[in-house]
Parts: C-alpha cells; structure tokens; sequence
C-alpha cells in the first residue's frame, strides 16, 4: 500500500480501534481517528505517537462533517482512505425508540458517513478509497435491531450508488460485510454480552488487506457472500 492518510471514524474501540493500530504501525501511513470518547482516543496517541491524530467529535450532529472537513482541509490533504466505521445499534423495536435516538442512529449510522463522503471527496485525489463498514445483517431482517438494519441497508443502497460517482473521479469504493464481531457494539446495544464470533483484529486486517487488493466488497465470514447471493437485493441498475 502506498504511503497515505487515512480518516477512521469510531477508532475509539472495536473495529475502529484495531484497523487505526494496523495502519498506524504499517510505517506507512498517518491516522486521523474521530470518536467521542477522548481518552481512549489519547490512549491511541500514545501508542501510535506521529503517526496519529484525533478529533473528538460526536456523530450524530450533522455538522461534524464540516469540522472533519476543515481538519483535512488544513492539516490532512490529500486524504488517501477514508473509513467511515462508526456505528452503533440498539436491541429495541423501533416503536419502542424515542424521536432523539431514531434521529441520533440515522445520523451516526447513515447521514453522517453520506456527509462525509460529499465534504471530503473534493480532497481525494485518483487511486484514492472509501471504506464503508456496514453489516452482513442487511440481507435478512433483524427484527431485535430493526432500525439498526434499516440505517445500515439504506447505506448499503447508498454505497453502491456511491461506486458509480465516485468511479468518475478516480475513488473506488469498498463495502465491508462483517458478521458476528465480539466488540462492545452488544453490550452497548443493550443485548447478548456473549455473543461468539469473530475478533476485532481479525477484521481490521481483512480490511486492511481489502483495500491493499482494492477490493470492492468483503463479506467476513466469506460464507455471508451467499446470504446476499440468496436474499440480497440485487439492485440493477434501472434508470
Ligand atoms: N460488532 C459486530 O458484531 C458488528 C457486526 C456488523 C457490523 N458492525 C459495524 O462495525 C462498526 C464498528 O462497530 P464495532 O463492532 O467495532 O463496535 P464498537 O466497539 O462499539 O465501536 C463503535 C465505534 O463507533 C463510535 N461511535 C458510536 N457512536 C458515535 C457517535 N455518536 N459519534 C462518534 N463516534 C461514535 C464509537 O466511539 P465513541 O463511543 O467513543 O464515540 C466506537 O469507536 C459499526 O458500524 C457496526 O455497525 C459490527
């Protein structure tokens, strides 16, 4: 992989955490991380020294777009790979969730990383990658995350309208299918804490060696590739 920056949004813990150590320690690359809770963000710091920086923003505003804008505009171009990784959900239905937390989910799970692909596009040059983490969940309802599924399938579709722009300018794109990932996203959640599957580092490294492939999708365990191939929209192209 060539020499790059690289935004990592949710580099606080879990997913995010493992692949900002991975191309912090690549020799290669510098790391911008955003997340909101800044300790764990220093923690990093600490770690990873020159080769990393962060923003402690909070997601679900709208307008951290913008201030992720300005950071890259100013310190971080041009920007190489951005990772829009970030996410949450919640084991509740969806008429159980309350107006702030419907707002605060779409926007952390979906408007926000669609914001930042339009505000840090312009500082991509060719050959440069987005990194969408979304979930291999998409292709069946997950009726104890309901809300959760609808905001990681709308970015699915947004994703892969998003390959088609992004193409004119030279910037591929990578949509990330992950399973079962033991992280704090369950616990948080507000579900199973035990939960069996697959380790943090595990899918920072396919990531990382998804991209360096350029790779366009990658479906963690491989075997989620079939439940797209069975249930998955297909999703041609109609006008
Ligand atoms: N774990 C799984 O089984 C699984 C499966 C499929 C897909 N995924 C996806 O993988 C991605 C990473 O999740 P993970 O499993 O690594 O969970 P995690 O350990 O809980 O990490 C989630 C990250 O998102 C950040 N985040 C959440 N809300 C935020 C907000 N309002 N503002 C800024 N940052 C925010 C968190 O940082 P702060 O709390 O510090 O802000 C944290 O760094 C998510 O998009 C998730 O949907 C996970």
């Amino acid at each position: 992989m060539e020499k790059a920056n690289v935004v990592i949004t949710g580099a606080s813990s879990g997913i995010g955490k493992a692949l900002s150590l991975k191309f912090c320690q690549d020799g290669k690359s510098k790391v911008l991380g955003i997340a909101r809770r800044e300790e764990r963000l220093k923690e990093l710091k600490r770690q990873c020294s020159e080769s990393f920086e962060y923003l402690d923003l909070d997601l679900s505003n709208p307008s951290s777009a913008e201030k992720v804008r300005d950071y890259v505009a100013e310190k971080f171009s041009p920007l190489g790979i951005l990772v829009n990784n970030a996410g949450y959900g919640l084991y509740k239905g969806v008429l159980e969730m309350n107006t702030e937390e419907v707002i605060n989910m779409t926007n952390v799970n979906f408007v926000v990383p669609i914001l930042l692909i339009k505000e840090l596009s312009p500082y991509m040059e060719k050959g440069s990658m987005v990194v969408n983490v979304l979930s291999g969940g998409v292709f069946v309802l997950m009726t104890k995350l309901p809300l959760y599924g609808a905001t990681k399938m709308a970015f699915h579709y947004a994703s892969e309208a998003l390959k088609r722009e992004l193409k004119t300018k030279g910037i591929d794109v990578l949509n990330v299918y992950p399973g079962v990932v033991e992280t704090e996203f369950h616990e948080r959640a507000g579900g199973i804490q035990t939960l069996k599957g697959l380790s943090p580092e595990e899918v920072a490294k396919a990531i990382y060696d998804s991209i360096k492939k350029r790779k366009k999708n990658l479906f963690i365990p491989w075997y989620l590739r079939l439940a797209k191939l069975i249930f998955g929209p297909a999703l041609p192209s109609f006008f």
